[in-house]
């Protein structure tokens, strides 16, 4: 953003004009369903003439997809929104757009309460920007948040290049977590059927991606809508015969809908990944029924054991929330003893954010900040020891892995992952010299040699 735009004197400036009218900037906010919605909105654009480009500056429309899942995610936009005023001001040709979970929270407030604000556009609705925008050109605001169907065509993405692209399967979410603002945002649980789900697929290995990652709030409960007795277990036997794909992963599962089928699957099946995202969020069964999560810490732990009963090597991943209403120290040490007893290969630590209109924002938010951010801290260096431990060990052994390009820290690198979704470093030329970028978006054999706490460095076998 250039300092001098924010000036209101710079009113009478012929700024109008210089920026083509069919620009667009576009920031993304939360999870990896918004970063694919972004995608498909840059494609929708694209196929009706919009170019993107990468300042507010250069842009004749301005885009947030925005975050609802805690307050601070909120409060970002909130502060963009505040900054984009003054530009507003000098520069009345500009468009302001809000898309993703907060528009569709919000709806029409966020026009009343954000005067300078053109477009409210919900999680459903963002297939059909361009058309949204024409409506704009005629009308002058538009707020478009109803609830449509899974309209596979319009749902195709423009990706970032790389080894993996995510695939949506499912959108919506079917349970009711009492904290929790997804289902107000995403509507009821949607699967998208497998044929469609496939042909995705073979054209992304098409243009070269190796790995997909499906994405779902609730993947391990795709297929329950489309009534025909689709799985995720199934879906991944489907996909793991397409030609080409090196490596199949899918995020995030609820620990009610981990079938045996689909343990049996994933450990049968080589080329999909041995990595488990299934967040627990507490180890306190009291707290659990509070956060209305259908399960119990014990049901928890059978989960566990039946996924290591069949892949000794899968690697776990959980989300937890400290400070739920009522958390007492000793529900507390129910969730330290949790992470203790299974040894996460990593963790996500969320503290309580009370959002509108969910069933425990009615609860008193009674776990004091400095009480939350302790806890926080507590179970994140926790699981940093355990990792270290966890990596200590791995030093001697060798993991396919499956390499992504060059590290984002260290350009003399390359990083990828291993079956359990492991981010290994090796050198990025041999001993020798040569040169090793060939390697991108194929597997290769690492002996693991040494690691810091979160990170393992190897070796290429050869
Ligand atoms: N659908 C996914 C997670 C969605 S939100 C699932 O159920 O697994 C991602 C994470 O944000 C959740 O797992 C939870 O740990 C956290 N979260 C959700 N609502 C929250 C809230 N109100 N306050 C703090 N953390 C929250
Ligand atoms: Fe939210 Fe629970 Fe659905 Fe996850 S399963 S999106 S936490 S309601
Ligand atoms: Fe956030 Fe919506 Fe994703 S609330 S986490 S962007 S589903």
């Amino acid at each position: 953003m250039r300092p001098d735009a924010l000036v209101t004197d710079a009113l009478d400036e012929p700024a109008i004009g210089a920026v083509p009218a069919k620009t667009v900037y576009i920031e993304t906010f939360g999870c990896q369903m918004n970063i694919n919605d972004t995608e498909v909105v840059l494609a929708r654009l694209s196929e009706a003439g919009w170019t993107r480009v990468d300042s507010i500056d250069a842009a004749g429309l301005v885009l947030y997809n925005t975050c609802s899942v805690r307050d601070n995610a909120e409060a970002k936009v909130r502060g963009r929104l505040g900054a984009l005023k003054p530009m507003k001001r000098a520069r009345p040709s500009l468009r302001i757009g809000i898309m993703g979970c907060m528009a569709q929270r919000e709806k029409d407030a966020l026009l009343k309460n954000y005067p300078h604000v053109d477009l409210v556009v919900g999680t459903d609705q963002f297939v059909h920007m361009p058309q949204l925008l024409e409506r704009l050109d005629e009308t002058g605001r538009v707020a478009a948040t109803d609830f449509g169907d899974f309209e596979d065509r319009a749902w195709d993405a423009v990706r970032e290049p790389g080894a993996n692209a995510y695939v949506p399967v499912m959108r919506g979410c079917n349970y009711n977590c009492t904290y929790c603002i997804v289902p107000t945002t995403r509507g009821r649980e949607k699967s998208r059927k497998p044929e469609l789900v496939e042909e995705e697929v073979r054209r992304l290995i098409d243009q070269g991606f190796v790995q997909v990652t499906l994405v779902g709030q609730t993947v391990d409960a795709y297929g329950k809508t489309l009534g025909d007795g689709s799985t995720l277990a199934k879906l991944l036997r489907r996909l793991h015969e397409v030609p080409g794909l090196k490596r199949l992963r899918f995020i995030t599962s609820h620990p009610k809908d981990i079938t045996d089928e689909l343990l049996d699957t994933m450990a049968e099946l080589p080329r999909v990944a041995k990595h488990l995202h299934v967040p627990a969020q507490c180890g306190s069964d009291r707290i659990l029924r509070l956060m209305g999560r259908r399960y119990t810490r014990d049901d928890y732990l059978r989960f566990v054991e039946r996924a290591r009963a069949r892949m000794p090597d899968v690697e776990l991943l959980s989300d937890f929330i400290v400070g739920f209403p009522r958390e007492s120290d000793d529900d507390f040490a129910q969730t330290v003893s949790l992470m203790e007893q299974v040894r996460f290969g990593g963790a996500y630590v969320f503290m309580y954010s009370p959002r509108p209109g969910t069933p425990s924002s009615h609860l008193p938010d009674d776990v004091p900040h400095e009480v939350k951010n302790a806890r926080c801290t507590h179970l994140l260096s926790l699981q940093v020891k355990h990792q270290a431990e966890f990596n200590s060990a791995q030093h001697g052994r060798i993991h396919q892995v499956l390499v992504e390009g060059p590290s984002k820290s260290d350009e003399a690198m390359l990083h990828g992952r291993s079956l359990g979704n492991l981010n290994i470093v090796f050198p990025r030329s041999g001993s020798d010299g040569a040169d090793r970028d060939h390697l991108v978006g194929s597997i290769a054999p690492i002996r693991i040699d040494r690691s810091t706490g979160l990170t393992l460095f190897g070796d290429l076998l050869t």
